[in-house]
């Protein structure tokens, strides 16, 4: 995939850079053509020799270099490269990116191009843990910048945690997967917004099943992943409608939020929105509810058994939908949370409840699934199986609405 892709690799400071250079070596390697910025604090980790040596081409370090700015403005040099890669990222980096600031030649590049970028970030785990960081990767990711790492583990500073830049195959892979995905998207969708004219539910999170009027049975998802479908949707031209159980987040702009707590109100908007061309089921609905939920507090020395809940079983929408005599959308897609066998459960699911499409995902504990920014899916189909290579959950969704966007195709 990087035979004769152009990459500007920006060589932030921080003690990962010299695997920076082993990054040059891999994706020359692979047919790209690497052209280097080396941060003045870069360039006190690893010399402007050894990474113009490995390029085998001028290594840019400052603004105002009018040498450079006489063969190539700064403008030019953003925009001549197929993809931005920031490695290692440091938090001051992600700061300036995040708030657009342009005061060197790294941040100036960042601000000025319309051309993907790919942080790598590298910095102390109390620094990457940190609200401020943490503010900025979320403000970079929603507006499509793509992350590599950190990796969990020692660090040279003698801690212990995330921080530690990926290496530099994963990171090599990762551009791999960036240029496969854009070029799918190309071949598929032709033009952008191939989803103009449909209109597609969505249900994201969680349901809430009152026990009594302050308690409930909830589980612990976030609605990321259900959102991120949702915003990638809209951003592909549908009209969607978001049916969402209670969550933290906002629903993406340009998309009709319908807000339920239970599954059975869940249910009956999911029912309200149709006809749809197509419906994502991405909501982690509660398999049971409280048999008759008590109207008034339930107290402890309740003459009533306040200890013991009589459940009954939650109407199951994505099998509902999936099995609709009348007014079947053409397209009904489920997940799978699994922990364990996923594609073999999530294929007997995908039977059961007669959906056309599963997503499944290993939600074991440790995967960080639930609740957390990345996720690794199998696209379950008649076509066979896809699995995913680990990415944010806004990848996922980006990837997932292009497929959907494929399969309504006239
Ligand atoms: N789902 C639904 N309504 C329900 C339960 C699940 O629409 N009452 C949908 C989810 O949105 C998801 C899919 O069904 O798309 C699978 O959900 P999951 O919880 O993995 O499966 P369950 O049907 O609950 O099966 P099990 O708990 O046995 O794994």
């Amino acid at each position: 995939m990087l035979a004769g892709k152009k990459i500007l690799l920006i060589i932030g400071g921080g003690v990962a850079a010299y695997k920076s250079l082993l990054l040059i070596r891999d994706l020359q390697k692979q047919g790209a053509f690497v052209r280097c910025v080396l941060t003045p604090a870069g360039a006190e980790f690893v010399t402007p020799l050894s990474v113009g040596g490995l390029s085998g081409d001028r290594v840019y370090q400052e603004l105002f270099d009018l040498t450079a700015e006489a063969e190539m403005g700064h403008i030019e040099l953003s925009r001549s490269a197929d993809l931005l890669v920031v490695a290692p990222t440091t938090a001051d980096l992600m700061a300036k990116m995040a708030n657009g600031l342009a005061n060197d030649l790294a941040s100036t590049l960042l601000l000025a191009t319309d051309t993907p970028v790919m942080i790598a970030p590298s910095m102390n785990v109390r620094m990457w843990e940190h609200p401020a960081t943490q503010k900025n990767l979320k403000t970079l990711k929603s507006r499509g910048v793509l992350t590599v790492g950190p990796d969990e583990g020692d660090m040279a500073c003698g801690e212990y945690g995330y921080g530690r830049m990926a290496e530099p195959e994963v990171i090599a892979d990762a551009i791999g997967d960036h240029f496969e995905f854009a070029a799918s998207a190309e071949t598929t969708l032709g033009t952008p917004q191939g989803l103009r004219g449909k209109r597609i539910v969505v249900t994201s999170g969680p349901t809430h099943e009152p026990i009594d009027p302050v308690r409930y049975i909830a589980n612990r998802s976030s609605g990321k992943q259900g959102h991120a479908i949702a915003g990638a949707l809209v951003a592909e031209g549908a009209e969607v409608i978001l049916i969402s159980g209670p969550t933290r987040l906002d629903a993406p702009s340009g998309c009709t939020l319908r807000a339920v707590e239970t599954a059975e109100e869940m249910l009956s908007e999911t029912l309200n929105a149709l006809p749809a061309d197509a419906v994502v089921c991405a909501a982690a609905v509660a398999d049971y509810r409280v048999e008759a939920v008590a109207e008034n507090k339930l107290k402890k020395d309740d003459e009533n058994d306040a200890r013991t809940l009589s459940l009954v079983e939650n109407p199951d929408i994505l099998k509902t939908i999936s099995q609709l005599p009348n007014g079947r959308p053409e397209l009904v897609i489920g997940f799978a949370a699994e922990t364990e066998k996923v594609i073999d459960h999530a294929s007997a699911k995908r039977a059961r409840k007669g959906c056309d499409w599963i997503v499944a995902n290993d939600v074991s504990t440790g995967t960080g699934t639930f609740g957390g920014d990345d996720n690794q899916v199998t696209l379950v189909r008649d076509a066979g199986n896809e699995s995913w290579p680990k990415m944010s959950k806004d990848d996922v969704a980006r990837r997932l609405a292009t497929k959907i966007s494929e399969a309504l195709k006239p």
